[in-house]
């Protein structure tokens, strides 16, 4: 793996940085506040391209590599991991299912205005009773002339109520297990879906979360993704690049974690010194860059076989467990450092405590990322 970026990466790690101080930082007592979802923030990532980076110009987007796309979600979430889990829900996996099992009719329908960042993309795979077991859900998806009718309900969609197109997975089958799991592109104004009140969460605030439900809602047999009982196998492809987006967002807070804490050791003072001058603190400072480096080493090397086309789905898992065990570790030692502080709301390192948990947890909690790394060993 070559280490060192592109002058094209390079550039755009610059670009989306100064967006992400200039533009982002400013915007999160809005959304610490008021949980309040940055639409404006979302239009300018439009208009700088991002909301389609590794999209194929055909289709509108920046035809980007996927390490580029990796460094503007890091970059985001050093800042802001509720803007950075907004980028990487459009993109991989609100976007790319359909570029990837689409037909060509739905790329050319749907991708255009996903790309420019018009639309915005969301993925309905969890519910209230199937998290990580995704093939126990109960959303049936029933045939019916030249509409499926969905009934039941999802969780925890991310950009939910703000999104326009909603991949959702049913059951097009009675026969329990996965081979009977279908996919769907749901556009939000389709009679009979509904978005609930969004989650009070502990951290991410801004970044919408909320349950969706199905009412005989009626959906055209041609936004079906793939074959009837695809509908598994698209979901685990998707999150296969989806947890190296992630990854990335939790190595840009572990990052942002580290940056906040060392700047206040240098400049705090106790018994006479800076803290960072007390080996105490000195090591709690070197544990956390060298975790954050073996974060940033597997991050970009999941990133960059996906791409060279190469399959990457222990990598990402790795990636996306041991970046978010970062994350929090992180997080924990940034509040420490700051003392009393940390403890309060004048200081970031309480939102890093709060935005790091989650990235432990969704996209396959990481126990369900050592049961995918183990079974990728175990086949190999
Ligand atoms: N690509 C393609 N096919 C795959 C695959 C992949 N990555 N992984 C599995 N499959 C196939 C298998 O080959 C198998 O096929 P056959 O039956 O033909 O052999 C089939 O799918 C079933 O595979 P498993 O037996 O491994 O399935 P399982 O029921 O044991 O479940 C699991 C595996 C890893 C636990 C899976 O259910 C899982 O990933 N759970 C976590 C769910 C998750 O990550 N949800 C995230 C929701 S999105 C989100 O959270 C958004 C956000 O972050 C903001
Ligand atoms: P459960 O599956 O009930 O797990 C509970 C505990 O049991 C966990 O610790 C888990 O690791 C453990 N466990 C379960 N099975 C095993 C096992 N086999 N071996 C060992 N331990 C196990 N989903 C979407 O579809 N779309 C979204 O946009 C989305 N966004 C989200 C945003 C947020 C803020 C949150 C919190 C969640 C989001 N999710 C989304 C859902 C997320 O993917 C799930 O919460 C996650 O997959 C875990 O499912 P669960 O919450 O039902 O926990």
């Amino acid at each position: 793996m070559n280490l060192h970026f592109t002058e094209e990466q390079e550039m755009t790690r610059k670009m989306v940085r100064k967006f992400a101080e200039e533009k982002v930082a400013p915007a999160i007592p809005m959304m610490e506040e008021h949980d309040a979802f940055p639409e404006e923030l979302v239009r300018q990532m439009g208009e700088l391209g991002l909301m389609g980076m590794p999209i194929p110009e055909k289709y509108g987007g920046m035809a980007m590599d996927y390490t580029s796309y990796v460094i503007a979600i890091h970059e985001l979430s050093r800042v802001s991991a509720a803007v950075g889990v907004i980028l990487s829900v459009h993109t991989s996996v609100g976007t790319n299912p359909i570029l990837y099992f689409g037909t060509e009719e739905q790329k050319q329908r749907f991708i255009p205005k996903l790309a420019s960042g018009e639309y915005l993309g969301a993925f309905a795979l969890s519910e209230a009773g199937a998290g990580s077991d995704v093939s126990s859900m109960r959303t049936t998806a029933v045939k019916d002339g030249d509409h499926y009718v969905l009934n039941g309900s999802k969780m925890w969609i991310t950009s939910g109520g703000y999104a326009d197109t909603y991949i959702v997975f049913a059951r097009t089958g009675k026969e329990a297990g996965n081979r009977n799991i279908s996919a769907f592109i749901v556009e939000k104004d389709t009679p009979g879906f509904t978005v609930q009140p969004k989650e009070k969460k502990m951290g991410l605030k801004g970044s919408s979360t909320t349950p969706i439900t199905f009412e005989d809602c009626r959906v055209p047999i041609e936004n079906m993704l793939g074959e009837e009982g695809d509908g598994f196998k698209i979901a685990m492809a998707n999150l296969d690049a989806g947890r190296i987006g992630i990854a990335a967002q939790a190595l840009g807070i572990a990052e942002g974690a580290l940056d906040a804490a060392t700047a206040y050791a240098k400049e705090r003072k106790q018994f006479g010194k800076p803290i960072g001058q007390m080996q105490g603190i000195g090591f709690k400072l070197a544990d956390m860059a060298t975790r954050v480096e073996g974060a940033k080493l597997l991050t970009y090397h999941a990133a960059d076989l996906r791409t060279q086309g190469e399959a990457a789905g222990k990598e990402a898992s790795m990636a996306k467990m041991f970046a978010s065990d970062t994350a929090m570790a992180a997080a924990i030692e940034c509040v420490q450092i700051h003392g009393g502080y940390g403890y309060t709301e004048d200081y970031a390192a309480e939102r890093f405590f709060r935005d790091a948990k989650v990235t432990q947890i969704y996209e396959g909690t990481n126990e369900i990322q050592r049961i995918v790394i183990s079974k990728h060993l175990l086949r190999d």
